[in-house]
């Protein structure tokens, strides 16, 4: 199953309607004036289907990609089976999340038997990782495109209606931003709003440089224009994205102004951000999120690894005592802040030592949640070329099961906290699992679900009572 579809699955249960995710299609009109190198709007009304896997910045680009193709001539379809073109814009973190694409990727090429017209594409962080010898493994894949050569899908579209070739272009851009091109984004609360592309950490397990680019922080005029935007399409909450967020710059606009910049805006009640990193945390940033209440108190913030041996080795820039310190600094200005992170296992060299670190990091800190993984060497990092990958694959698999399952009761624990307490869920709709049930979020991003009421809609934000847990998710009533 695909991780995401555009228009996408909603991220844990139904939104509204199910169908095309479009919010607004008036402004696609409204970017027409605007320079584009690639080809004039054309009403060839092809049919285009997206499919986004990996991380929010990717559903982000696949909201690009299609406000840009849209603006082409385009249509949407949810309908594989119906497309002329369909992109599958894909992650490259993880071999296993290659794999899997590849898969679905064959499974797709056999829809060129009903439509031998369909043009199969690649784009996003795989194509730039695997390059061109890719479509020697698949030669079914027509088009390749790297994370900044959306610009140019337009146009490579177009050749391939005359050109038999493949159309590849894996060129990189220090400064695209896509700054002329309106998402379309997903229907929903939330709207994502990329503030930074790419990445200069360089931390030696991490393909991203390689495939994002150059750091490059977007003016920070656009960035505020579309999230005004986004309150007067009536969106409620948005999500600052970016792969060190908080490392925003643009001239005397740094991470912390930004943020209360946004919270300045009207109809958004909520604002988020994803990942910031554990070195870019000053005070004053964590004292303008403590005084705006529409900053959510919940950071994501990766540890990868509680040993500092492990952290030097990962190229991480912090300590095991600094990374403390940013905690300790987030949870004495902001007691109820919830904090999640990233771990990985068995990353090269991995004594039982540094693992156990880990392992009392997690304890130390009470996570509310945790993406947990095991190491998977990347070709083109640093530790690929330098290090070994030498952790058994039987240790890392234990070292992962132990952790999985300290976090799971660590979540318990910390939600169970909340039974008995009242909380402001911001509504985002049908449960999946039970029709007569409505879920939503806290601003602490804890998922809440509660029996709906004729009354209550999403994008409301309605008191809930909560009455039980489990490690994911908080049950109640409305109050
Ligand atoms: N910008 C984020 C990370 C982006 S990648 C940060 O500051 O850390 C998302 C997560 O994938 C990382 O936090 C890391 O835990 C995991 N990851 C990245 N490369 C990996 C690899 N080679 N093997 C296993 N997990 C990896
Ligand atoms: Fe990757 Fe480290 Fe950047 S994890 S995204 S290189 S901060």
């Amino acid at each position: 199953m695909p991780k995401s579809v555009y228009p996408h699955e909603p991220r844990r249960a139904l939104s509204g309607p199910k169908g095309l995710a479009i919010t607004n299609l008036s402004y696609m009109t409204d970017t027409l004036t605007i320079d584009t190198p690639t080809t004039m709007p054309v009403a060839h009304a092809k049919a285009l289907y997206v499919e986004t896997y990996g991380c929010q910045m990717n559903k982000a680009d696949s909201e690009l990609i299609v406000g840009l193709l849209l603006r082409d001539g385009y249509r949407l379809t949810d309908q594989v089976e119906q497309a002329d073109v369909i992109l599958v814009n894909t992650c490259a973190i993880r071999e296993k999340a290659e794999q899997r694409v590849l898969g679905r990727m064959s499974e797709l090429n056999r829809l060129k038997s009903i439509n031998p017209n369909l043009i199969l594409g690649l784009c996003g962080c795989m194509s730039q990782h695997l390059g061109e010898k890719i479509i020697d493994k698949a030669p079914y894949i027509d088009l390749l495109a790297g994370p900044d050569s959306y610009r140019r899908l337009p146009a490579m579209l177009q050749a391939l209606d005359t050109n038999q070739e493949p159309a590849l272009d894996l060129s990189w851009d220090r400064v695209e931003h896509y700054l002329d091109i309106d998402p379309i984004r997903e229907a929903g609360v939330n709207g994502w709003v990329t503030i930074m592309r790419g990445c200069d950490k360089m931390c030696s397990f991490c393909i991203v440089p390689f495939v994002r680019g150059r750091e490059r922080s977007t003016p920070h005029q656009e960035i505020l224009r579309q999230i005004e935007r986004l309150g007067e399409e009536g969106y409620k909450e948005v999500t600052l994205l970016g792969q060190t967020v908080n490392k925003y710059q643009d001239g005397k606009v740094d991470f912390a102004t930004l943020l209360q910049r946004a919270a300045e805006i009207e109809g958004i009640e909520r604002i988020r951000f994803t990942s910031p990193h554990p070195s870019h945390f000053p005070d004053h940033l964590i004292d303008i999120m403590a005084d705006s209440p529409k900053i959510c108190p919940h950071t994501h913030l990766p540890l990868q690894s509680g040993s500092t041996t492990m952290l030097e080795r990962m190229k991480r820039d912090y300590t095991a005592k600094t990374y403390l310190d940013v905690v300790y600094r987030l949870r004495k200005k902001i007691p109820h802040i919830a904090l999640t992170t990233d771990i990985i296992v068995g990353f090269c060299g991995e004594t039982e030592e540094e693992y156990q670190a880990t392992y009392e990091m997690m304890q130390t800190v009470q996570f509310d949640a945790a993406f947990m993984f095991k190491y998977s060497p990347r070709s083109g990092t640093a530790a690929y070329k330098r290090l070994e990958d030498n952790v058994p694959e039987e240790d890392k698999g234990r070292r992962l099961t132990a952790i999985i399952d300290l976090q799971k009761s660590i979540s318990s624990d910390r939600n169970q906290a909340y039974v008995g307490r009242t909380v402001d869920v911001l509504v985002e709709g049908q449960s999946k699992r039970d029709e007569a049930k409505l879920f939503g979020k806290t601003d602490a991003f804890k998922t809440v679900v509660f029996p709906a009421l004729p009354e209550i809609q999403s994008h409301m934000i309605v008191q809930i009572g909560i009455t039980s847990v489990t490690p994911f998710t908080l049950f109640g009533d409305v109050v």
